[in-house]
């Protein structure tokens, strides 16, 4: 699968802006997987599920079918004819985005979503080299210290950035059984780099 380029990485890498630049210079679009267990865990919040109960999430997801359009500008969920991409960085959606992510059914039901879309693309998320695309063409792994991607986060949250990185820490946590680098994959530190150095750190090391 060399049409696909993995990146994956921690919370608040800079994973999507880095998928975003990569993708445009190559042309392709990039898919962004963390948006659907985001758009799930919204659509979980508004209809007042618990979040642990994974048979009546699916049971909501089938009923409510949600799309992910990955644009090379910037990726949109939509619910029918409803729009969700603008409310699914909230808090809300970050404290439970988690506990939907750990639940094998509904990560079947990305996993598949994301299989479906037609190369190449870049995609970005947690385990896209791992287990969602194994056999892609190249393979990122993102990371930084927490406070620094607290730092960068701050510009985009309303919380400050103690709040942002106790926070960030605690997803880590939630999140370390699907996150771990894949064995092939490039691990950047992205801390001394700027967006633009970690995007060109990337396209030089492809395959021709
Ligand atoms: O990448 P982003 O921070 O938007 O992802 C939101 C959440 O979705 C992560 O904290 C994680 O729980 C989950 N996720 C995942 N596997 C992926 C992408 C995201 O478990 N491939």
């Amino acid at each position: 699968q060399l049409m696909i380029v993995t990146i994956d990485g921690v919370a608040a890498s800079g994973k999507s802006s880095v998928s975003g630049g990569v993708a445009r210079a190559l042309g392709v679009p990039y898919v962004s997987s963390g948006l659907l267990y985001r758009a799930a865990t919204l659509l979980g919040l508004e209809a007042g599920l618990d979040l642990h109960d994974a048979p009546a999430l699916l049971a909501h997801l089938q009923t409510h079918p949600l799309r992910l359009e990955p644009l090379a500008e910037g990726n949109r969920v939509w619910q029918d004819g409803r729009e969700l991409t603008d409310e699914l960085h909230s808090t809300r959606v970050d404290r439970g985005v988690s506990v939907v992510a750990v639940l094998p059914e509904v990560r079947a039901w990305v996993d598949a979503q994301l299989r479906a879309l037609p190369s190449p693309f870049v995609a970005e998320g947690r385990d896209m080299g791992t287990n969602v695309f194994p056999r892609a063409g190249a393979k990122f792994y993102l990371t930084a210290s927490p406070h620094i991607r607290a730092q960068r986060r701050a510009q985009e949250r309303p919380e400050d950035v103690p709040a942002i990185e106790a926070a960030l820490i605690r997803r880590d946590e939630l999140d370390r059984v699907q996150s771990a680098p894949a064995l092939d994959a490039v691990v950047i530190d992205t801390g001394p780099l700027t967006l633009d150095g970690v995007i060109q750190t990337i396209l030089a090391q492809l395959p021709e």
